[in-house]
């Protein structure tokens, strides 16, 4: 076997779903210590407590370093490379978070056992769906009192559509929570809850039967989890690999992350059963991982917060072949040739100083603002990934320019920015204006003081009544003329040009959308 193939063979690139507080960053670091990544809990949410207000953000990523190491966290489970791609949640939600999942093979859904199914999961699921991405679930926090793990599975099979094949079960619930039974390896691993337990300090018991069940989780508890197997053996969906690799089904593990409760089993079960990196699509022919023409496009810009220092680094995905550094790479938007000099190689801790990277590793290359989100490098052949979309903003801001003689550079700077996919900028076709569109709210502050920092420009920004945002088409110019002057006030350019219906909400869409039913109404669109 090609060093090639055996490299993509090791490789797991993914990135979690979860609503805030369903316990994310908890379960990240439990992950990461279990990889050996880092020596002890606290070290991934020292950041996130970081994060709580706006002058925190912006303080944190002028340190340029931590948000930066943060986005790709690598790390060795067993024989697997994994690269964990982080989908920023809370007060920093925003495009990113969504396009993040554009470049992994599969993702971890994080659901809290008292809650169920949360809005912020749902947007993510619809963002996974778009490419088949498999999905594992872990629901957490089961040493609180929460749903029944039964009416846990039919809601996330309700609410995303998406069968649900439990592979663990709970031990008792709540204050009597246990640990979990692996009904893949049909055994019991049994932690003593810890914040820093490691794998391997754990009792193993693997006979269900056995009387030192009783012993170790009380009489009642054994019955009701022999009770529960023999009822899940029946009633359950039998897990269908095949199945979950095509994003039907989904295996589902129970736990508790703060307490280390399930995460071996996920970990375990991800590593054997989540997709190494696959084929990808460009516009004209599907890319294999084992070529060994290198390829990969970039899914995220990182504007540097620093004004002395203009360079962005640009997050980019290796879709085949090898990347070794210094090596020249085509730039084909520019149809110039560029090197891989000034590149940052996120690699597990213990292995400094490494200059290649494989399919499904992430390099962030610096530059100063040649790079845009879904630009494709390849060795020579001329390609362009597709599915980096730019997704539908849902709040939206006018821009308000303090000094007038400032428009060019405002220009300029929202162009940039546009370009990074750090907002979105529309110019309404009845007015002036400039409209910025985001995904998460925080994007306008960042905006705005961005604005004041990297290019002169004073501006504030004034609520608009709009809640949503769809790109038009509409193949008959007629129609398409008619739809432009009933709704006049309603449609803007996009950043590229592009015909945008922007709506107060959901109501109002459906309303012209009856109207107007040969008008295509899209919530992503590609880049150019
Ligand atoms: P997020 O990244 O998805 O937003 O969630 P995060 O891991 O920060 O967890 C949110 C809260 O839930 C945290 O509490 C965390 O400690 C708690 N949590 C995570 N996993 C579990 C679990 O298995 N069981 C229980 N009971 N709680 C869990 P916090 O009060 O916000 O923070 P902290 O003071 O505990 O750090």
């Amino acid at each position: 076997m090609s060093t090639l193939v055996q490299e993509i063979a090791k490789r797991r690139t993914f990135g979690i779903i979860s609503h805030p507080d369903a316990g994310k960053t908890t379960l990240t670091e439990k992950l990461l210590l279990f990889g050996g990544a880092i020596q002890m809990a606290g070290a991934v949410k020292s950041r996130k407590t970081a994060l709580h207000a706006t002058s925190d953000w912006m303080a944190v990523e002028r340190e340029r370093g931590i948000s930066v190491s943060t986005s790709v966290m690598k790390f060795h489970y067993r024989d697997f490379e994994i690269n964990l791609l982080d989908t920023p949640g809370h007060q920093d939600f925003s495009e990113d978070t969504y396009r993040v999942l554009t470049a992994v093979d599969s993702a971890l859904m994080v659901i809290d056992s008292g809650k169920g199914v949360e809005t912020q999961t749902r947007k993510l699921m619809e963002v996974c769906r778009m490419r088949n991405t498999p999905i594992i679930t872990f629901v957490n926090k089961l040493d609180r009192d929460g749903l029944e793990p039964l009416a846990l599975l039919e809601d996330i099979e309700d609410k995303l559509q998406i069968e649900c094949a439990p592979l663990s079960w709970p031990i008792g619930m709540g204050k009597g929570f246990k640990g979990v039974y692996d009904l893949r390896q049909r055994q019991i691993a049994l932690f003593t809850p810890s914040r820093d337990t490691r794998p391997e300090d754990c009792v193993v018991l693997r006979d269900l039967a056995s009387p030192e069940l009783d012993r170790l989780v009380g009489a009642d508890a054994a019955a009701r989890l022999r009770d529960d197997v023999a009822l899940l053996q029946g009633a359950a969906n039998p897990f269908d690999f095949d199945e979950y690799r095509r994003a039907g089904q989904t295996p589902v593990f129970f736990g508790s992350a703060i307490n280390n409760f399930g995460v071996r089993e996920l970990l375990d079960a991800f590593v054997e059963l989540a997709p190494p990196p696959g084929p990808r699509a460009t516009l004209t022919r599907t890319v294999a991982p084992e070529e060994e023409a290198f390829t990969g496009f970039t899914f995220k810009i990182q504007a540097n917060m620093d004004p002395a220092h203009r360079d962005r680094i640009a997050f980019f995905r290796i879709c085949s072949g090898k990347f070794t550094r210094g090596m020249k790479v085509m730039h084909h938007r520019l149809g110039k040739e560029i090197g891989l000099g000034n590149v940052t190689v996120f690699m597990a801790q213990e292995r400094s100083n490494v200059d290649e990277a494989w399919p499904g590793d992430i390099i962030g290359i610096h530059n100063h603002g040649t790079i845009k989100i879904g630009d494709t490098f390849t060795d020579r052949e001329p390609l362009k990934f597709t599915g980096i979309p730019n997704f539908a903003p849902e709040h939206f801001r006018r821009v308000v320019l303090n000094n007038p003689l400032g428009i060019k550079k405002l220009q300029k700077g929202l162009l940039q920015m546009a370009e990074e996919g750090a907002v979105q900028v529309f110019r309404p076709l009845v007015g002036n204006d400039y409209i910025l569109g985001a995904v998460g709210i925080l994007q306008f502050e960042i905006t705005m003081a961005r604005l004041k920092d990297e290019y002169g420009v004073e501006a504030g920004s004034e609520p608009l009544n709009f809640g949503l945002a769809r790109w038009v088409e509409c193949e008959d110019p007629k129609v398409l003329a008619e739809f432009e002057k009933k709704n006049q006030f309603n449609l803007a350019y996009d950043a590229e040009g592009r015909l945008s219906y922007l709506a107060e909400g959901e109501w109002r869409l459906a309303h012209t959308q009856e109207l107007f039913p040969d008008v295509v109404f899209l919530k992503t669109r590609e880049s150019a």
